[in-house]
């Protein structure tokens, strides 16, 4: 299974192994990662999932639809140009190796 690397706030990494197809989000919730919310489920509603992408995986991303700009713009921690939601990001072969960053707050 394809791997990803949770960095927290502090600078604490976690490797976990995702199923393809779950998202970011709901790797970090059930498997008790701490700095990932994730409120309404992986709706685009809440943005208490945002996460800032390791740069050296920006040019790898999916697009973000236009819904998850918007919410981008409610986070609790500042915006970046790397900042996406994690419920929106689902876990693939050619996302192995993804680091994403948990903000300082996520509201
Ligand atoms: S979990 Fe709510 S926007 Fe991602």
């Amino acid at each position: 299974m394809p791997s990803v690397t949770y960095v927290d706030y502090q600078g604490q990494s976690t490797q976990l192994e995702l199923a393809e197809g779950m998202t970011l989000m709901q790797g970090a919730v059930m498997n008790g990662i701490e700095g990932i919310e994730g409120e309404c489920s992986g709706s685009c509603a809440c943005a208490t999932c945002h996460c800032y992408v390791d740069e050296s995986w920006v040019g790898k991303m999916p697009p973000m639809s236009e819904n998850e700009d918007d919410m981008l713009d409610g986070t609790a921690s500042e915006r970046k140009d790397n900042s996406r939601l994690s419920c929106q990001i689902k876990m693939t072969a050619e996302l192995d190796g993804i680091v994403i960053h948990m903000p300082e707050e996520q509201g």
